[in-house]
């Protein structure tokens, strides 16, 4: 049998990246692969890179002009590049820069195995196609390998929603939902791999409206699936749309003890007048009524957002209002980002605000934010909450998992191992963690 070869993926972005990276590895598995953590001993790079906010492609540009020595060393390893970047871009990373053998959207990760096989040639390979059969199948099927405890599922891909600053539309394509029986046939094997939580993942994955054996399901409905899959103790899902939180999904937050208490709901902008120019078609005011209908259905749920600071032609009074939905709302989490321009979302061509002004603004949010996030955070000294442990602690002995809450938990000298999901009671809050002892 002939010697592996060597797989080195590095993944920027957000979570549906990682998916689709861990996707790329099993593809690439069925051609002899197997991963690696260091770039030096590769036989491929591949970036699976992320084109949402600041000069991602430059970076993506330079990291490359990093592997120029390795590829000198070593003639026969192939660059590829995936991920937003690659699809937006396409042939231009051709061109700019000739170490790169293979360039591929995120539509077209079924057809690596065929592209890596013609680098093998020496050939190059490109694909930056949105074709109709559907990716997820053909990546599927390769060895039923043992996995940690908590596991992302991509449920739900693209968007239709064009706000006027994001990239998404253009990058990831229309909006499309995956079959239930597909995704419940991978959750049931994530669970005998040994998985505990699964985290739906979409880029409006509240719009989910994957075909049933009845029609349709919504989002909600396929939780209560899911539900149903013995040794599957926790769903989470994200990101979502503010418009498509359905009444059955915010009722499922009440009843389904499986749907974890956590909501990731970006609003972006406080103001109304900014959110009709991002095309967002929700107010401030309709906006926070759903938490509180929310919040009626589950009141402990813990609320996290997205922000946009420096949107084009925001004023003072705007980013007021902003910092006033954020005081009423008090996030458990929340991010909040400067605006960039994207080339080709209609923002970029609005008046940008002053670039001083926008940094200024972002630490303002962001010390707001911090604020409520440690008070929310402190608040659960003195409570008991549920922890899955993940992964060891920094400190021997020590073992880490997340609470409920998606709060990071440790607890000194614990006889628990990974995968356990047990009662702690909360004892102290350090900046980013939580100390507690088993119940
Ligand atoms: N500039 C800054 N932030 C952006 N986001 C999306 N596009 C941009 C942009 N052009 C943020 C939004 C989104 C999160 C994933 O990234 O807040 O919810
Ligand atoms: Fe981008 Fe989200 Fe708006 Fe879609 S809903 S365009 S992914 S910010």
């Amino acid at each position: 049998m002939s010697k592996p070869k060597k797989l080195f993926i590095k993944t920027y972005g957000c979570q549906m990246n990682v998916y689709d990276s861990e996707r790329m590895a099993e593809a690439l598995g069925g051609q002899g692969y197997v991963e690696t953590q260091c770039a030096d001993d590769a036989d491929m790079i591949l970036l699976n890179t992320c084109h949402i906010r600041e000069k991602a492609a430059e970076k993506v540009y330079s990291e490359l002009g990093r592997f120029k020595g390795l590829k000198a060393e070593k003639p026969d390893l192939k660059i590829g590049v995936a991920g937003c970047v690659a699809q937006a871009e396409g042939e231009e990373i051709m061109r700019r820069q000739p170490l790169v053998d293979l360039v591929v959207g995120p539509q077209s990760y079924h057809r690596l195995p065929e592209m890596e096989a013609k680098t093998r040639q020496g050939g190059k390979a490109l694909n930056t196609d949105f074709p109709e059969e559907d990716k997820f199948e053909q990546l599927k099927k390769r060895p039923k390998a043992k996995r940690g405890p908590t596991a992302f599922l991509t449920v739900q891909e693209g968007c239709d929603k064009f706000c006027a600053f994001c990239v998404v539309p253009y990058t990831r394509g229309a909006e499309v939902s995956r079959p239930v029986d597909r995704i419940l046939s991978e959750a049931r094997d994530l669970v005998e791999r040994g998985v505990r939580e699964i985290t739906l993942l979409g880029q409006n994955v509240n719009a989910y409206h994957g075909a049933g054996p009845a029609g349709d399901m919504t989002l909600a409905q396929l939780i209560w699936q899911l539900d149903k899959i013995d040794g599957l103790e926790r769903i989470r899902f994200t990101t979502s749309h503010p418009n498509d939180m359905n009444d059955d999904l915010i009722e499922a937050h009440g009843t389904c003890d499986k749907l974890m208490p956590y909501l990731h709901l970006p609003v972006q902008s406080g103001s109304d007048r900014i959110l009709k120019r991002m095309n967002r078609s929700h107010t401030a005011e309709s906006y926070l009524r759903l938490i509180e209908r929310i919040r009626a259905a589950r009141p402990d749920i813990l609320m996290s957002g997205d922000f946009i600071v420096g949107f084009p032609e925001e004023s003072e009074a705007d980013f007021q209002a902003t910092l006033d939905l954020v005081e009423e709302v008090k996030y458990g989490y929340a991010y909040s980002f400067k605006y960039s321009t994207r080339p080709g979302t209609p923002a970029a061509e609005r008046p940008q605000v002053d670039p001083a002004e926008a940094d200024d603004r972002l630490q303002r949010l962001q010390a707001l934010i911090t604020r409520d996030q440690r008070s929310v955070q402190d608040s659960m000294v003195g409570r008991e909450v549920k922890v899955l442990f993940e992964k060891p602690g920094r400190l021997p002995g020590q073992m880490g998992g997340k609470s409920d809450y998606l709060h990071a938990v440790h607890v000194d000298d614990a006889d628990v191992e990974i995968g356990d999901l047990r009662r702690v009671r909360i004892v102290d809050s350090a900046a980013n963690s939580l100390r507690g002892v088993l119940a």
